[in-house]
């Protein structure tokens, strides 16, 4: 993409002074308002953008959306495309290498990671510490920052080979984790990794293997969960690649980074909103209900759970190729009946001026969990598979931020809105309707629920 230099002529009101921003790339680089200043003794101009709804934080050339045209492009290559004609596998090399591998270079790939699949014996001791009852995001995010104890040659970010041999050992074990936690909260034995089998092939083997002597995954479901894995495999700047990025720039090492992007992606409103798609269906339970739900989301009670984005304000292209593979494996699995629910629901919502006007649309998570649930999986592992499919993404993201010679340690300033200087009050001089802290934190105890008793 050719530079377009050209500028932005400024008249600063408050002295009358003009002056020529340049703009780059359709940006202007933030830090040339501080020269707009009153006097000399003055901080100078910040940009204040909460959530960073209109600040790009970096330059990156893995993925590319347009949100308003609904394309998404893992370095150029189209999501269609690559859900059609590639193996999740290749697409993460994709993503981290920049080019699609030759035959050799994909054999030699796939080898490392089917070697790197097995964890340290401890972790399964670490693995057995949790309640049954455990979220599996939280066994996951906790196990792979655990990992970072294991590798302490990962924090070496700037060894070349060093980089890649945890990036190996990210992608592949992060099935094993996920797949360990699940079997943790059933109380089954945990299941090692079969080498003879493909990626998505031994995640379900570590998840579902009983008693047989060697699990064999029906393709139809491997190949279903392949494309699933590819169609979360990266997504520009989330919330969760955001955190990679960030703690990523402190030069913690990618585990405890990695860590920190699952604990992003477990909240609802991103990668744990598959989850509660799921659970607000069957709170929904029939379509007759459809009406009375749509309004409390109008009313602003509710939100329609799996709509709406901050990128894209057309259909998820995600959403399209998960609506074709739902009817793949339901093939296999039969139907899920909180399909038609679903499909009603988007009808609904597609046609209702509340939605159109503020162009919400299904996104990546209205239609897995429907496709989870069909081939098995608890609703709770829902975000464990967002995690697994994203881990590429994410190690992709980290390095690009590393290697990029303008990064540095990500600290953003603030707009001070707090009190002015003020001189300490002895605690005898506090009147008694003096709100300290403990009067904050006694009525935040007091608002808080009960404790749920521990089984
Ligand atoms: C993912 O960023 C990524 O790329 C994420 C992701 C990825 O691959 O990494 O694509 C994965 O996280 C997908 C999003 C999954 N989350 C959900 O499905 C949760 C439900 N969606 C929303 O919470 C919301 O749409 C967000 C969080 C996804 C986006 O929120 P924004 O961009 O901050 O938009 P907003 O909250 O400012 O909403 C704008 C308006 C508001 O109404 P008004 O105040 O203007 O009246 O739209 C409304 C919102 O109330 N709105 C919704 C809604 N989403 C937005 N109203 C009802 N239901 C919703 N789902």
């Amino acid at each position: 993409m050719t530079e377009q230099v050209s500028t932005l002529t400024v008249t600063d009101n408050r002295t009358g002074r003009t002056y020529e921003i340049p703009i780059e790339n359709g940006a202007i680089r933030a830090n040339t308002l501080r020269s707009i200043k009153l006097d000399e003794s003055d901080f100078g101009l910040l940009t204040y953008d909460p959530a960073f709804t209109n600040t790009a934080s970096c330059r990156s050339a893995i993925t590319f959306i347009d949100g308003d045209a609904g394309i998404l492009r893992y370095r150029g290559f189209p999501i269609t495309e690559l859900a059609d004609k590639s193996s999740f596998l290749e697409v993460a090399y994709l993503l981290l290498a920049g080019e699609l591998p030759t035959a050799s270079e994909l054999a030699v790939w796939e080898s490392e990671i089917t070697h790197h699949t097995l964890v340290h014996e401890s972790i399964k001791k670490f693995i057995d510490g949790f309640y049954h009852d455990a979220h599996p995001m939280g066994i996951l995010l906790s196990s792979v920052g655990a990992l970072s104890t294991f590798y302490p040659d990962a924090k070496e970010i700037s060894d070349p080979g060093l980089r890649r041999l945890q990036i190996v050992r990210l992608i592949a074990k992060i099935t094993t984790l996920a797949a360990f936690s699940y079997r943790h909260s059933i109380g089954l034995p945990y299941v090692y990794p079969d080498n003879d089998l493909s990626y998505a092939g031994n995640f379900l083997n570590m998840m579902w293997k009983a008693t047989e002597l060697k699990y064999e995954p029906d393709p139809i479901l491997e190949h279903a969960l392949d494309v699933l894995f590819i169609l979360h495999a990266d997504h520009e700047q989330n919330c969760s690649t955001n955190a990679m990025r960030a703690v990523g720039s402190s030069q913690a090492d990618p585990f405890s980074a990695a860590a920190a992007a699952i604990s992003a992606l477990y909240g609802p409103l991103h990668g744990g909103a598959n989850e509660q798609v799921l659970r607000m269906l069957t709170e929904i339970g029939s379509v007759e209900n459809i009406p009375a739900f749509i309004e409390q989301v109008k009313s602003g009670k509710k939100k329609l759970m799996g709509f709406g984005h901050r990128v894209y304000k057309n259909y998820d292209p995600r959403a399209r190729v998960i609506r074709q593979i739902a009817d793949e494996v339901f093939k296999v699995t039969g139907t899920n009946p909180l399909l038609d629910l679903a499909l009603e629901l988007e009808r609904v919502a597609l046609e209702d001026e509340y939605f159109i006007k503020r162009k919400l649309y299904p996104n990546v998570d209205f239609y897995t969990g429907i496709i989870y649930q069909a081939m098995g999986f608890p609703v709770e592992m829902f975000p464990v598979l967002f995690a697994v499919g994203r881990m590429p993404g994410w190690l992709a993201q980290w390095e690009e931020g590393l290697l990029d010679p303008e990064q540095k340690i990500a600290r953003p300033r603030q707009l001070y809105v707090g009190h002015e200087e003020r001189p300490y009050t002895p605690i005898e001089d506090r009147s008694p309707d003096f709100v300290g802290a403990s009067d904050s934190i006694a009525a935040l105890a007091a608002q808080a629920a009960p404790a749920r008793p521990r089984r």
